[in-house]
């Protein structure tokens, strides 16, 4: 079977919390005229001054779509009103704190009870180097950012409990795969194994190359690396350190660690990957700062109705009940498509059915305050253990490093596999994470405290997590993509960048670059 990349990322996606597979495909080339390449320098999008005066325009939704959205208009000089459902802007992009609320539509409601200064990214946790817009926004809007810590050599890999279920640290992992292999090439090569394929000088060369690549022997063996860690560290004197035994390559051909032996290679998890210091949601309220005038929030849009000169929204304040019509010459909806489904429109059957068919994922995650044992007893600083379980995985804190706790993320699935995790009992989620997280950490399932749930399906006002498309071509994407009418779609749904706050920003770019072309044509 030929694995070809993308079909690599759905497995990806289907085996793990790592998802994302959508994510790192190749981009459409959907940028409009108006909208410079990534170049590390923002602005990336580049509408004129002024522009936009007389024209009005509601955003609706106030996720990272709908911010950038308001955000670029209001710059271009259009009359902008953001409309958001919820009391907070940042749509997924939400961090927990200690007394945030986490009522699901399943009737749960979980309140954090974290120390002062902790905080849980239930959604959006990282930033790739190469996401340019989304960075850019943070250079723009004065963002701290520090690095986030996305894999640890120190972490682990923990089989499935069928295979013995011994966690595996991946320095040990990752190391003895690669010499194991590298001495099984060398020896077929000087076997002539590959004399067709390399000439002599080559076969000499790959054998060298392979010594260095794997850690070989001058006799191209591999006897074990330092590179997988000592069982006891040099120290003073005569202490040489007791190296790690090299793991047996049988242990290693499971194929359950192998993604995880390259996780950090796939582009979207390459170091450095970067967080904003204090929480992601110091994005969306770095724009709420610039946006406050113009934003209403608790407020639910119930109807779109598309007119021949402009567009009609009514919104209902969710405090008072109030229904209030709001007219525009545009619209951009950000809203997630199960969102959109449930809003009154007069769109043509084909857009009603592409909003309605498109199967939305979902993805959990569970937080945990614990005693930070994972650096005190494993030298963790960061990073993500794998685990061959429900959960996925135990992601530990980039920040906070030697403090007296921190907040784990003992829970990242997604798929089918979040569905049947969150229809269980808070307490049996609970109950699984602990479980898996002691199984790494022996005796340490103790420490965890607090936990909370969040399953984005059932969060309101979101109903998911993001969309695997199965190509571009598909025609719900394609049709999206265009205007209804006067109402412009954005969201990182229609991005190729699917799952990022990057392609939730781009998008916007493209919804705004459309409605300037129109207004100037
Ligand atoms: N962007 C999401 C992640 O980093 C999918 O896991």
């Amino acid at each position: 079977m030929t694995v070809t990349r993308r079909t690599f990322l759905m497995q990806l996606a289907a085996t793990s919390g790592y998802t994302a597979a959508a994510a790192a495909m190749t981009t459409l080339g959907l940028g409009a005229p108006t909208i410079a390449s990534a170049s590390g320098q923002t602005p990336l999008l580049q509408l004129a001054p002024g522009s936009g005066k007389g024209t009005k325009v509601l955003v609706l939704g106030a996720g990272i779509a709908g911010l950038v959205s308001a955000y670029e208009l209001r710059k271009a000089g259009y009359q902008v009103q953001l409309v958001e459902a919820r009391d907070r802007v940042g749509g997924r992009n939400w961090t927990i704190r200690n007394g945030t609320r986490i009522e699901l539509n399943d009737g749960t409601t979980q309140v954090a009870d974290f120390e002062p200064g902790h905080y849980f990214n239930a959604g959006p946790a990282r930033l790739p180097s190469h996401h340019q817009t989304i960075l850019g926004y943070c250079r723009e809007l004065g963002v701290e950012l520090e690095a986030e810590v996305n894999s640890s050599r120190s972490a682990y890999f923990l089989p499935d409990a069928a295979k013995g279920g011994q966690p595996i640290q991946l320095r040990r992992a990752i190391n003895d795969a690669r010499g194991h292999v590298s001495e099984l090439l060398a020896k077929a090569t000087s076997k002539g194994a590959l004399d067709q394929e390399l000439s002599v000088d080559d076969r000499a060369k790959l054998v060298e190359f392979l010594k260095v690549y794997g850690d070989l022997t001058p006799q191209a063996e591999f006897k074990g690396s330092e590179r997988s860690g000592y069982k006891v560290y040099p120290g003073t004197a005569e202490n040489v350190g007791e190296r790690n035994e090299p793991l047996p390559l049988e242990a290693l051909l499971d194929p359950d660690l192998w993604l995880a032996l390259v996780f950090d290679e796939l582009l979207i998890f390459q170091p450095t990957m970067l967080q904003p210091v204090g929480g992601m949601d110091r994005i969306p309220y770095a724009f709420f700062q610039r946006l406050k005038d113009v934003a209403r929030l608790n407020t639910e849009v119930k109807s779109i109705t598309n007119k021949d000169k402009g567009v009609d929204v009514v919104v209902r304040d969710r405090a008072s009940g109030k229904l209030q019509t709001l007219s525009a010459d545009y619209a951009v909806v950000t809203f997630p498509l199960p969102v959109l489904a449930q809003v009154e429109t007069n769109f043509s059957p084909e857009v009603k059915q592409a909003i309605s068919n498109v199967h939305y994922d979902t993805a959990s995650k569970i937080a945990w305050q614990s005693r930070r044992f994972w650096e005190t007893e494993s030298q963790i600083y960061g990073g993500i253990s794998v685990v061959k379980h429900e959960t996925s995985l135990i992601w530990y804190p980039s920040g906070g490093f030697h403090k007296k706790t921190g907040v784990l993320v003992g829970c990242y699935n997604i798929g089918q596999g979040a569905r049947d995790f969150t229809a269980q009992p808070l307490s049996a989620q609970f109950a699984s994470s602990r479980g898996v997280i002691d199984r790494v950490h022996p005796g340490r399932g103790a420490d965890l405290k607090n936990p909370v749930s969040v399953a984005w399906h059932k969060v309101p006002y979101s109903l998911g997590s993001w969309v695997h498309w199965a190509t571009p071509a598909e025609k719900e994407y394609v049709r999206l993509n265009q205007p209804e009418g006067r109402v412009h779609f954005a969201g990182e749904y229609l991005s190729q960048i699917g799952a990022w706050q990057e392609g939730a920003a781009l998008s916007a770019h493209h919804a705004v670059a459309a409605i300037a072309r129109r207004i100037t044509t």
